[in-house]
């Protein structure tokens, strides 16, 4: 099998980009039910691509080849080679044409203890390898409660600034607040956008190109709530979970952010 490995792209300047995060989901059948439809459907004015499970991304990128849809990983490890049992690296990754790769996901962090250190180690080993790190970051309801949102994001975004450098310009940034993913529960356009604009402005701080950065939301998006998201100021688009598993619901999300 012979999968063409194409350069990454730069960011395109603010373009929205939409991300279906299949979780642990799927099998062969089903994604390629899935890809075909969305093949028929596309291509959309926003950038989109599919995080697929590790052993369905050789299919994957073979289904896309020649079509404009990138597709990603859902982790990647901090290294490079080794004895690291059960992990996949960047390098790995990228030798089969990976875009994009999630570092940091919710999910990670509370179920697999990954801290906001080891979050930014995995993005600097991603952009070593020229993919584009997505790095999620968000609260949960009790820190939402508590009136900590801010300075929990703030936290976590700041780990990867202090060690990305300069190169922070070239990752995605996604904010999910924990309490909004999975549960229906969106947050409100406004609630998401007073959040993007302190993320841009910590951004801001750290480089000049954080007008041109992509900030993506998270947590429940669905056809029907992905317009008034997206046309919020700092919304660069989305990161989907569920209704990514939906060709016609994933497709709908794709047309909002066009
Ligand atoms: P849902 O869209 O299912 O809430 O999941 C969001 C998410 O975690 C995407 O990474």
């Amino acid at each position: 099998m012979v999968i063409r490995v194409t350069e990454p792209k730069g960011q395109d300047m603010r373009r929205k980009l939409v991300v279906g995060n299949w979780k642990m989901n799927g099998s062969r059948a089903a994604n390629a039910e899935l890809l075909a439809a969305l093949k028929a459907t596309g291509p959309w004015i926003a950038e989109v691509a599919l995080c697929a499970p590790m052993p369905y991304l050789a299919d994957v990128a073979l289904s896309l080849q020649g079509d404009a849809m990138a597709w990603g990983a859902q982790d990647c490890s901090a290294f490079d080679s080794g004895a690291y049992t059960g992990e996949v690296s960047a390098a790995m990754l990228a030798e089969f044409g990976c875009r994009y790769v999630l570092n940091g996901h919710s999910e990670r962090r509370a179920m697999h203890a990954e801290g906001d250190q080891l979050v930014a180690d995995k993005a600097k080993a991603a952009l070593a390898h020229r993919l584009t790190p997505i790095v999620c970051v968000g609260e949960t309801l009790a820190e939402r409660e508590a009136g900590q949102t801010d300075a929990v994001v703030k936290r976590q975004l700041s780990a990867v600034i202090h060690t990305l450098g300069h190169c922070i310009s070239q990752i995605v940034v996604a904010y999910e607040p924990v309490w909004a993913i999975g549960t229906g529960k969106t947050a409100s356009p406004e609630q998401a956008q007073a959040v993007h604009a302190l993320l841009r402005a910590q951004l801001k701080a750290a480089t000049e190109h954080a007008g041109d950065m992509k900030i993506l939301y998270g947590g429940s998006v669905k056809a029907d709530n992905a317009a008034a998201l997206f046309a919020q100021a700092d919304i660069d688009g989305g990161l989907i979970g569920g209704a990514s598993l939906k060709a016609a619901d994933f497709a709908a999300i794709c047309r909002a952010a066009g």
